[in-house]
């Protein structure tokens, strides 16, 4: 399935054929291309997830739309203006793969000096830093009392989300925020991302976790080796064309057996699949004096979505 780049008009982010090579080599007479001529855009409200095998160029992807490295070739905008804008940059929420949290720092003083970087007003600082402990759920009295070398995993990650959102952005980056975390901690952060989406923000976030990608996620991008490999809503890719996985009662089970493929019917209940117009087979199976229970559209899991897409490219053994 090759899906057309998503398209809006007043995108959070798009790049058209991005490209980042690093000079390498001890003479730095050789060149590493880790993002390949790479354009795509994120409509803005969306949760956006760029998924790829560790190399792919995730982390470099992301680093060249906050203008931390500049592209060899190719052009690109976030939140309107062009890449490494400084202005727009204060709109910006960040969270590096690596975090780097300081040991002998309290989670809130890790905060304050946070917010010294995008300049907050002073007066205003302690109640921003009150409400994102409350928004990443970190209790204040660690968060004053600690030092960030007693904090457990699961607290660094969302003590740097919390960073990630003093200045309130607009578009926030994480670089694998549910890495190493256990699941409650991962489903701590997947609420945290839901809620930034109902607040109206962006999210554009790497991971490899697929099952949590496909939890929050609206739309995903797949990188292999530097180069794109589809773009699109989540939905339309994990669809699997216009079939139902349909489940009810009652009814002639001769009768549905002509519409449902690979029925299965006992005591009165069925289900099956339906390759057919939904429509139509819900008025015939009222017309029986029957009842549909459930219909739901056939998908496949962003997993197998994933390797398929993974072994097209030849980048995993078919
Ligand atoms: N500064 C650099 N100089 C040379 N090569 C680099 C540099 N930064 C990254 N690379 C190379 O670019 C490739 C992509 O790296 P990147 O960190 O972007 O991948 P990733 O998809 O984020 O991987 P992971 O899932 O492991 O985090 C890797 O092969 C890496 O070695
Ligand atoms: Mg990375």
């Amino acid at each position: 399935m090759t899906l057309s780049p998503l398209s809006d008009s007043n995108p959070a982010v798009t790049v058209t054929g991005i490209t980042k090579s690093y000079r390498t080599g001890f003479w730095l007479n050789q060149s590493v291309t880790t993002v390949q001529d790479v354009s795509f855009s994120v409509p803005r409200g969306q949760t956006f997830g760029l998924l790829g095998p560790n190399g792919a160029g995730k982390t470099t992807l992301l680093k060249l739309l906050l203008g931390i490295a500049k592209p060899t070739a190719g052009a690109g905008t976030v939140l309107g203006m062009p890449l490494g804008d400084r202005p727009t940059k204060q709109r910006l929420g960040y969270l590096p793969e690596n975090a780097y949290f300081y040991d002998y720092l309290t989670g809130w003083e890790y905060l304050e000096h946070a917010a010294a970087i995008f300049q907050l007003p002073q007066k205003s600082v302690q109640r921003r830093i009150g409400e994102i402990l409350d928004q990443v759920q970190l209790s204040h009295d660690a968060a004053k009392k600690k030092l960030m070398k007693q904090y457990s995993k699961g607290m660094l990650q969302r003590v740097g989300v919390a960073q990630a959102l003093i200045n309130d952005p607009e578009l926030v980056f994480l670089d694998e925020p549910m890495s190493g975390l256990d699941p409650l901690g991962r489903y701590q952060i997947r609420e945290i991302i839901l809620n930034l989406k109902r607040a109206g923000k962006t999210i554009f976030f790497n991971s490899h976790i697929l099952s949590d990608v496909e939890q929050v996620c609206d739309s995903v991008a797949i990188l292999a080796n530097g180069k794109l490999l589809c773009c699109g809503a989540l939905e339309e890719m994990l669809t699997l064309g216009d079939s139902y996985q349909v489940r009810g009662r009652g009814g002639d089970g001769e009768k549905l057996r002509l519409w449902l493929g690979d029925m299965d019917f006992q005591n009165g209940w069925w289900q099956g699949e339906l390759d057919r117009d939904l429509t139509e087979f819900v008025a015939t199976v009222s017309a029986m004096d029957g009842e549909i229970l459930q219909a739901n559209r056939q998908r496949q899991s962003l997993e197998a979505f994933f390797m398929n897409q993974l072994r097209r490219a030849n980048v995993v053994p078919s």
